[in-house]
């Protein structure tokens, strides 16, 4: 993605990574991920875009070298760093005036800790930059292309002048700040973000006891500039590869250096129970749901994206089984990615064939398919018409004309 923005910007791109396959799919113009306009860049940029497995070309290649790395998780909570310091082995003895930029997520003081480890080494002419990531799935070539900011980290002026050098065209605000701040930024925006959801989610719940409806109590709130509108969509909770991940990340640094952050504490457990709430709304519509057929729509933890990290469907459907239902999935692209992940589910790519004979439906990704829920065919296909709308995208009203039982997130029920 970056590799590919970057061309766009002029600049040739050396595109390193230890899988084989991964590189030979990047050269034929087919990218792992499905990011919406990614394909059409990379086509467009091929003659600045270099792609392999060696990576004594990429550092032969560069000036400058993005660190874009997985940091998966640990048992631990920690992410697990081996393929930041993978790299740093890999460095050629010769490297003087070769800028390191981290865009991986890493803890607080990961950069120090490399500073020290290059210096130790005789790398003390590598420069070492935090530059984090913040692009959202699905819109990631946009955000690239028009971030709302970009956070450079350096402890000397000149690398940190070079990175910033690369987005001075993109016209946004460049924050110059030390390398564990720019980790630090990454980290507590992502939390934020995902308070944010955490704390519609529980308000979502107490509207549910109250009578209020949580997407007018958000466009309320939102209208407020202090707390703005964006993240505070109530649904089954976030997912994705960085929220749940860099939240459990923030909490385990804090705890590391004897700090307890009881709040992202809560903020996990949230997002945990509000997937398994779902759970109790189609009960209240079906009984016990041994023997009960639930179709889950949208398996991919959002929309536009074949992600299945984290995604709801996985912790929805494992409940769903354990409670003795069967369960299927249905999905527009993610169902490659699903098949391992989701034993036990039939999966179909046709909304209305997975909806043949079910007693229930369950929204969990906001594809464009679901939005335009086909109730009449529906209606017609299902045992029976009942509809639990997991991120609150259907009319109510329109669910009701249709003669569905209705649930959805924090708005009054009309079943
Ligand atoms: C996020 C950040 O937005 C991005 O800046 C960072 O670089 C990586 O993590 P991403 O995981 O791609 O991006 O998706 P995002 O659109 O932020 O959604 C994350 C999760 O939160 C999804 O599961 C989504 O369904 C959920 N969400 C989002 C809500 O439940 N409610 C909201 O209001 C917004």
């Amino acid at each position: 993605m970056t590799a590919a923005c970057f061309a766009e910007l002029g600049h040739g791109v050396c595109v390193g990574d230890i899988d084989e396959a991964r590189i030979r799919s990047l050269e034929a113009g087919r990218p792992a991920i499905h990011e919406p306009g990614l394909v059409e860049l990379i086509e467009r940029n091929r003659s600045r875009l270099r792609f392999t497995t060696d990576a004594r070309e990429v550092f032969a290649a560069a000036r400058i070298v993005f660190v874009c790395v997985g940091t998966p998780p640990t048992h631990s909570g920690d992410p697990d760093l081996s393929a930041v310091w993978a790299v740093i082995d890999g460095l050629p003895a010769a490297s003087d005036g070769l800028v390191l930029a981290m865009k991986s997520t890493v803890p607080v003081g990961t950069g120090r800790k490399v500073r020290l480890e290059l210096d130790s080494r005789g790398h003390a002419a590598v420069g070492y930059v935090s530059n984090p990531e913040f692009l959202a799935e699905g819109t990631a070539v946009a955000d690239f292309q028009a971030p709302d900011r970009v956070v450079i980290g350096s402890s000397e002026e000149a690398p940190g002048d070079a990175v910033a050098a690369l987005y001075e065209e993109l016209g946004a605000p460049i924050l110059r700040t030390d390398v564990p701040t720019a980790e630090m930024i990454k980290y507590a925006s992502n939390a934020f973000l995902a308070t944010k959801i955490s704390f519609i989610n529980e308000i979502a719940n107490v509207c549910e006891e109250t009578g209020a409806d949580v997407s007018v109590v958000a466009r309320g709130m939102g209208l407020d500039p202090r707390i703005g509108p964006q993240f505070l969509r109530a649904g089954l909770g976030y997912g994705g590869s960085c929220f749940p991940k860099d939240v459990a990340a923030l909490k385990q640094l804090a705890g590391n250096s004897g700090y307890h952050f009881q709040l992202l504490t809560a903020v996990i457990e949230v997002n945990e129970l509000q997937k398994r709430r779902v759970v109790a709304k189609l009960a209240k519509h079906l009984g016990a749901l041994r023997g009960k057929t639930v179709t889950l729509l949208g398996l991919a933890f959002k929309p536009d994206t074949n992600d299945m990290r984290e995604a709801s469907s996985l912790v929805l459907a494992a409940r769903l089984l354990a409670e003795g239902a069967h369960v299927r999935g249905w999905d527009p692209i993610a169902l490659e990615e699903a098949r391992g992940l989701l034993p036990g589910v039939e999966l179909y790519d046709d909304l209305l064939v997975a909806l043949e004979g079910a007693d229930a439906a369950v929204v969990v990704t906001e594809w464009e398919a679901v939005r335009a829920f086909p109730y009449e065919q529906a209606g017609r296909v299902m045992r029976t018409a009942v509809l639990v709308d997991g991120r609150n995208v259907l009319d109510p009203d329109e669910a009701r004309a249709a003669w569905f039982v209705y649930e959805s997130v924090g708005r009054p029920s009309l079943a």
